[in-house]
């Protein structure tokens, strides 16, 4: 073992290394840690865009080896979604990863992940229930589950996360926090496409007509920020703002619309500390996330800080 990271400390340059087991995953990634480098972990289901790849360049910024997984988990998908249809492009995902000098792809088959007799589930209480959680029952449940189980086989220091699946984020950290997992919580910002939508893998699922009015998401919370710019504070108010925008289109229909305490993720009055105005939006049956974080900039009256 280690061939490849021999390979780099003599300074030659090394190619990606795909692995499929658990097993040679578990051998990979002790070995690293047993030579004192700094393993980051970024999970993905691949399809890979720009918002994946930026979660691969910032664990670049911190860690050596980078193993980025790749796993379609069937335990986060509910029975009528879209589990068997979702995108699987393993060759050009690789390509891509292999272009950004990543050291290992975690590629396992579903036997790998979940052999037959599984039966331990990882379920985070509260704020797995709300929001994604109640309109897609088990899905959280699903998520911690293969994220505990990647987090034991890559061993990461480090793992990355998107801002875009805000909620999966707060409920990882969570975990780490309850379970005491040595893996330490990076949240990386949104990548956007250059109209505003927030980068999905599923925005591949979108007709033209429909991905034309996908940025309805992005104009209703781009609506919000600038009455927050103007003064408003109240979240009834900033609520009715962005419904108004996403009614006037016709192609989408809100599954959600709300503003809640980032770190209860508990619905709030009015704007304080740091919110997450979030939606979740069917635009014919692709059902499509985006979020926007605003936080409270201390010492500065009620100034806040939008990032969308
Ligand atoms: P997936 O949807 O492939 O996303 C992998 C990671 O990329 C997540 O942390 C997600 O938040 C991040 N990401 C997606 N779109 C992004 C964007 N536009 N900008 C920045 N980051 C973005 O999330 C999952 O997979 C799965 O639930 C997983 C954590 C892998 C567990 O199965």
């Amino acid at each position: 073992m280690g061939l490849a990271g021999e390979a780099e400390i003599r300074g030659e340059t090394s190619r990606m290394e795909t692995i499929h087991t658990v097993e040679w995953m578990k051998q990979v990634t002790r070995q690293a840690r047993a030579e004192g480098r700094l393993v980051g972990l970024v999970p993905t289901m691949g399809a890979l865009h720009q918002g994946h790849l930026s979660l691969v360049r910032a664990a670049q910024q911190q860690c050596k080896p980078v193993v980025v997984s790749i796993f379609v988990n069937p335990q986060q998908f509910g029975p009528n979604e879209d589990f068997s249809k979702y995108p699987r492009r393993l060759e050009a995902d690789s390509a891509l990863l292999e272009g950004l000098r990543v050291e290992y792809l975690f590629a396992p088959p579903p036997a790998e992940i979940y052999p037959d007799g599984f039966r331990t589930y990882v379920n985070v209480e509260g704020v797995s229930e709300r929001l994604e959680g109640r309109s897609r029952p088990g899905h959280f449940r699903g998520v911690t589950t293969v994220v505990l189980k990647l987090f034991e086989i890559a061993q990461p220091h480090f793992a990355y996360f998107g801002r875009k699946d805000a909620q999966q984020a707060r409920i990882i950290r969570q975990m780490a926090r309850d379970l005491n997992l040595d893996t330490e919580i990076v949240v990386c910002p949104m990548a956007r496409e250059s109209d505003g939508l927030a980068m999905s893998s599923r925005n591949a699922y979108l007709k033209d007509d429909e991905r034309r009015a996908a940025i309805v998401l992005y104009r209703a919370l781009d609506a919000a920020r600038q009455e927050i710019a103007a003064g408003e504070r109240d979240a009834v108010r900033l609520l009715a703002v962005m419904r108004k925008v996403l009614n006037a289109e016709p192609l989408a229909t809100p599954d959600y619309v709300e503003i809640v305490d980032a770190d209860t993720f508990e619905p709030v009055s009015r704007l304080r500390r740091s919110c997450l105005a979030l939606l979740a939006v069917f635009l014919g049956s692709t059902r499509l996330l985006d979020n926007m974080l605003v936080e409270e900039v201390e010492g500065a009256g009620s100034s806040f800080r939008v990032s969308l």
